[in-house]
C-alpha cells in the first residue's frame, strides 16, 4: 500500500528511520554491540578470522565497499571486496582463516549465490556470513552465520532502505569482530553505538530538506551526463549516488574517487556535466576542496553536499547544501546517502520515468 506516496521508492526512502531502528533492535544496548546478534558460533569464528572477503553486486557491493574501510580502520582485519560476477568466474585464492561475507537484499542474486557455492566447494573449511534482507532465501539457507537487515519488503527496483540497513549491519559487524580482536575499546564502542542510536533522528532531519533537493533536481532536466565525487567511504557513497541516478533517470552517471580526477576523468568535465561532490568534515576535506577548485575552472555546475563543519565556500556555479553537523566516520556515509537518493528520485520524476520499474531492470537478478 502506497499510502500518500507516489512511488515505492519514495515510500522506502522515507521508511529509513524506522528500518534502521528495526535493524538495531535487540542488537545493541545503550553502549555496546551484542555479539549474540550473529549467532552462538560467531565469537569463535570472529576470533579466528584473519582475512575478510566480501562479495556482492550493485548497491550491495557499494555497501561492502564502505565496510572495507570500516573493517580495516576499526577492526584492523585485511578486507577485500569484489563484484560477485567477476569473483565467481575466476580462481581466487582464499587464504586460511578467511571469513567470506555475502551481502544481498534479496538473497537470490545468482552471481552472489554461485560465487558462495563455488568457494564453499573449493574451500571446505571456509566460514561464511550473509547480510541479507530476506530471512527465507537461498543465501541465508547456505550461509553459516546470518545477520538479517530488517528493512522490510523493498518493492522499488532501486534499492534504498536495504542499502542503509546493510550499512548499519556492517557497522555492527565491524564493531563486533573488532571487539573479538581487542581492537575496539569500551569508549570507542560506546561512541559508535551512540552514533547508531542517533541515526534515525538524523535521517529524519535530512529528509526534511527534500524541498531544497527538488529545486536542485530541476537543473538536471536536460542533462545527459553527471559526475559524482567523494574520497574514502564517500567514494563508495558517490558510486551509490551514480548508480541510483543512472538506474532510474537514465542519465549517464559515473563516480570517481576525487583524487583520480587528474588521472583522466577531468577530461570529461564541461559546462553541461554537473558534478556532485560529498564533503564530510574529515581528514581529506582540504584535498577535496582543492579537487573542487580543479572542477571550477572547467565551468561545470557543482553541487556540494557538506557537513556544516566543512565550510565549503560557495564559488561561481556552485550550490553548497549543508546536510548535517559534525558526523562520525560511521554515521557520515549513511547520512550522505539520503540527499543522493532524493536527488535521483526527483530527477527521475522530472524526466517522467517509471521510477519503481526502470527499463531493462528486474528487482532480483536470478539469472547470469
Ligand atoms: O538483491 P541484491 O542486493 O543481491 O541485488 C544486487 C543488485 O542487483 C541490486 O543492488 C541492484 O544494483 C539495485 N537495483 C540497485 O538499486
Amino acid at each position: 500500500d502506497l499510502g500518500d506516496y507516489k512511488y515505492y521508492m519514495q515510500k522506502e526512502i522515507f521508511e529509513q528511520p524506522q528500518a534502521i531502528r528495526d535493524t538495531l533492535e535487540s542488537r545493541i544496548t545503550k553502549n555496546t554491540v551484542l555479539l549474540s546478534a550473529f549467532g552462538y558460533r560467531a565469537k569463535t569464528i570472529f576470533k579466528n578470522t584473519k582475512h575478510i572477503q566480501i562479495i556482492a553486486c550493485g548497491t550491495s557491493y557499494n555497501a561492502g565497499l564502505v565496510a572495507k574501510y570500516w573493517l580495516e580502520d576499526i577492526a584492523k582485519i585485511p578486507t577485500n571486496i569484489e563484484v560477485a560476477s567477476e569473483y565467481r568466474y575466476r580462481n581466487p585464492i582464499v587464504l586460511d582463516n578467511t571469513l567470506l561475507i555475502t551481502i544481498s537484499q534479496s538473497g537470490e542474486t545468482a552471481d552472489t549465490l554461485e560465487a558462495l557455492r563455488s568457494i564453499k566447494k573449493r574451500y571446505k573449511n571456509i566460514h561464511t556470513l550473509t547480510i541479507c534482507n530476506c530471512a527465507e532465501s537461498s543465501l541465508t539457507r547456505e550461509s553459516e552465520l546470518i545477520l538479517l537487515t530488517h528493512a522490510g519488503p523493498e518493492i522499488s527496483v532501486a534499492s534504498t532502505k536495504a542499502f542503509t540497513t546493510q550499512l548499519v549491519s556492517l557497522a555492527l559487524f565491524s564493531v563486533a569482530i573488532g571487539k573479538c580482536h581487542k581492537q575496539v575499546d569500551k569508549q570507542q564502542e560506546a561512541s559508535i553505538v551512540d552514533g547508531l542510536n542517533r541515526l534515525s533522528g538524523l535521517i529524519k532531519k535530512t529528509l526534511e530538506q527534500e524541498n531544497k533537493i527538488i529545486k536542485l533536481a530541476q537543473s538536471f532536466k536536460d542533462k545527459f551526463n553527471a559526475i559524482f565525487l567523494g574520497r574514502g567511504t564517500m567514494h563508495a557513497i558517490a558510486m551509490e549516488g551514480a548508480l541510483k541516478l543512472k538506474e532510474i533517470s537514465y542519465i549517464h552517471s559515473e563516480a570517481f574517487p576525487a583524487g583520480e580526477l587528474k588521472h583522466g576523468p577531468i577530461a570529461l568535465i564541461d559546462k553541461d556535466t554537473p558534478v556532485i561532490a560529498i564533503a564530510p568534515n574529515d581528514q581529506l576535506l582540504d584535498k577535496l576542496k582543492s579537487n573542487l577548485q580543479e572542477v571550477k575552472s572547467r565551468g561545470s555546475q557543482m553541487i556540494v553536499f557538506e557537513d556544516e563543519m566543512s565550510n565549503v565556500l560557495p564559488m561561481k556555479n556552485m550550490t553548497v547544501m549543508s546536510i548535517t553537523h559534525n558526523l562520525g566516520r560511521i554515521t557520515a556515509p549513511i547520512i550522505f546517502t539520503i540527499p543522493l537518493q532524493l536527488l535521483s528520485y526527483h530527477v527521475a520524476l522530472i524526466k517522467g520515468a517509471d521510477v519503481d520499474k526502470p527499463r531493462n531492470l528486474a528487482k532480483s537478478v536470478t539469472v547470469e
